[in-house]
């Protein structure tokens, strides 16, 4: 479905296929909801705001071209594709089963005080794939301008979480992690725990991660696989009570219903030569 406001402007696509459907708006091509068998498995934020003045709390919006800060202070931290609308790529595949649209960002439809700080072209297209239980999102980025340029890319996947005491994340045990909470100050640490849990602030920036799989324990009955496809990093947070209050469209009672773990590449940003094509994404399953 094609939803339209009153002036014929989309503002979201809902598909579905015979388990499963998904919401993604047009604003940052951010997917918001995915429901399996009837259980929403995102998390959004009941302040959230939907209007496009924004970025969207929950689902899954995505960094592009900085993550935080990283390149520069003056472009908006976790930069402008998830506070620009996208252009609708159209339905790729569709079966009852399979369903599969896209979206696309260049540097056109991006504010042209964003392009004066980082001031490349490119084209990204996002992909969304329902496939049986299976939610597919990669992303496709091409630099089509003449000149190289660095990126770091994220999808800043918000996860509904039942009950936070049973979360959990699973297969990142040793790999190389920057703890950026509060506590942990910004120090490397190689990870040593089976089962990540959520009993503070967690923010954790994981690097170079050679592992493809995990496992996801969010309360629900059914966990949920996540494949990293080609991104090399991984990111887990969740803001805890003090951040929680620091974030208006977040609310503070809703840091035990959620948390993040992203796939992208964040660590290290990287290099885009002219004409190159970057390619990444995710493929998260409730099994
Ligand atoms: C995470 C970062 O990826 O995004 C956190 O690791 C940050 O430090 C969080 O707080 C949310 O960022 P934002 O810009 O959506 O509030």
């Amino acid at each position: 479905d094609l939803i339209r406001d009153s002036n014929g402007n989309l503002i979201k696509v809902k598909i579905n296929n015979t388990n499963a459907s998904a919401e993604i708006y047009m604003f940052g091509a951010t997917l918001t909801s995915w429901v399996v068998n009837g259980q929403e498995r995102l998390f959004l934020s009941k302040k959230a705001i939907l209007n496009g003045t924004k970025a969207i709390r929950g689902g899954i919006p995505i960094v592009f071209p900085q993550f935080n800060t990283k390149l520069t202070t003056d472009l908006p931290s976790h930069g402008f594709a998830r506070i620009t609308t996208w252009k609708w790529g159209g339905i790729n595949i569709n079966t009852p089963d399979r369903k599969e649209v896209s979206f696309i960002l260049t540097d056109k439809e991006v504010n042209k005080k964003y392009l004066e700080i980082w001031p490349h072209q490119f084209k990204l297209v996002y992909t969304v794939l329902l496939d049986g239980k299976s939610l597919s999102t990669s992303l496709r980025i091409k630099n089509t301008g003449n000149e190289p340029w660095l990126f770091n890319t994220l999808l800043h996947t918000y996860f509904n979480v039942d009950d936070l005491t049973e979360a959990g994340v699973n297969g990142l045990i040793n790999c190389n992690y920057i703890d950026t909470s509060p506590e942990g100050n910004g120090e490397k640490k190689i990870e040593d725990r089976q089962k990540i849990v959520f009993q503070k602030e967690v923010d954790s920036i994981y690097y170079d991660v050679n592992q493809k799989n995990f496992k996801l324990q969010t309360g629900f009955k059914n966990d949920i696989m996540v494949e990293k496809c080609t991104l090399p990093d991984v990111v887990v947070w969740n803001p805890w009570i003090e951040k929680s209050k620091r974030m208006a469209d977040f609310g503070e009672e809703s840091y035990p219903h959620m948390f993040c773990f992203e796939v992208g590449s964040v660590y290290q940003p990287i290099e885009l030569d002219v004409d190159a094509v970057y390619e990444g994404g995710q493929v998260l399953t409730v099994v």
